[in-house]
């Protein structure tokens, strides 16, 4: 039976404390509701505002991308430095234990391989799946002026619509052609399509002039591409570019996972996206950290 007597009375009610009223941290997502709120904040860091966001998803369309071939083993040794992964979801029931409780982007999208016209895709996970593996965004490609533009446009609003019904933030992924020219007037394009459509942040490539009109322009989060692998010091410049210039994170894949020290360029990149450091001192941990020896694990 319930405690009747001597229960404790003295209530305090706090009423000289005015309730709190505050705006959400994250650029463009003080609408949203709570759920979607708390997914992004284990995407974005509430402490700065910013992810260094993992990308490793690219075995969806390229198969056992070099740096991947054996994700079990070359994966885990990063993931203490990530704010988030970008992954699949046969990579992630796979490769990362379940007590890895930070961000998850699923790749949300697929269908061509790298054989194939690779704007022809489909939405490639139900969203009850990637409820049931407690993800944290969904991830979707976008062709802009791509041969399957419109379809790939439809699977992004598919993706917000349902993804609204439940509080599953959509990542709209600005993929460029080979033929495109990656410009700043094609990445405003692009990423303002996706915001516009009702993603909750925008994946781009960063482009040399005039970057800022394209963070500008799109009203919810930018992260960029690392896009393909370039010297350690040329991808921390381009990285410190972009976040002086409005990008909330990177979404970076080979550029870290292809460096000869991959947990070292880790986080020589978190240096710069959270704590803004120069990339020139970004490069001398990133040189100091992948000359000490591995912890052999035992
Ligand atoms: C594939 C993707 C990848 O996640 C993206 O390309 C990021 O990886 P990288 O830094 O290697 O470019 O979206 O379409």
């Amino acid at each position: 039976m319930a405690d009747v007597e001597d229960v404790k009375e003295l209530k305090n009610f706090h009423v000289e404390v005015p309730a709190r009223c505050e705006g959400f941290f994250l650029k463009g997502s003080n609408s949203l509701g709570w759920g979607m709120k708390n997914r992004l904040a284990r995407i974005f860091h509430p402490g700065t505002g910013r992810t260094v966001m993992l990308a490793i998803d690219h075995g969806y369309f390229q198969g056992p991308t070099t740096g991947l071939e054996r994700m079990d083993v070359t994966v885990p040794p990063l993931l203490s430095y990530a704010d988030t992964l970008m992954i699949t979801r046969g990579a992630l029931r796979t490769t990362i234990a379940p007590e890895f409780t930070k961000g998850v982007v699923l790749r949300a999208s697929g269908g061509p391989s790298i054989l194939k016209e690779l704007s022809n895709e489909q939405i490639a996970v139900d969203v009850e799946d990637a409820l049931r593996l407690n993800v944290s965004a969904v991830a979707v490609q976008v062709f802009i002026g791509g041969e399957f533009e419109s379809q790939s446009v439809h699977n992004l609003t598919r993706l917000v619509d349902v993804g609204n019904r439940y509080g599953l933030p959509v990542l709209g992924v600005t993929a460029v052609g080979r033929e495109m020219v990656r410009d700043a007037r094609y990445m405003r394009l692009a990423s303002r399509i996706c915001a516009e459509l009702g993603a909750s942040f925008v994946k781009t490539y960063f482009v040399d002039e005039d970057f800022e009109t394209v963070t500008a322009s799109c009203p919810v989060p930018i992260v960029i591409a690392g896009g393909k692998k370039i010297p350690e010091l040329d991808a921390l410049k381009m990285a410190h570019r972009a976040i002086q210039q409005g990008a909330l994170g990177v979404d970076m894949g080979r550029n870290i996972f292809q460096s000869d020290a991959p947990a070292a360029m880790i986080q020589a990149v978190r240096s710069v996206v959270h704590e803004r450091e120069t990339p020139e001192a970004a490069y001398e941990l990133y040189r100091t950290l992948a000359r000490k020896p591995r912890r052999r694990r035992t």
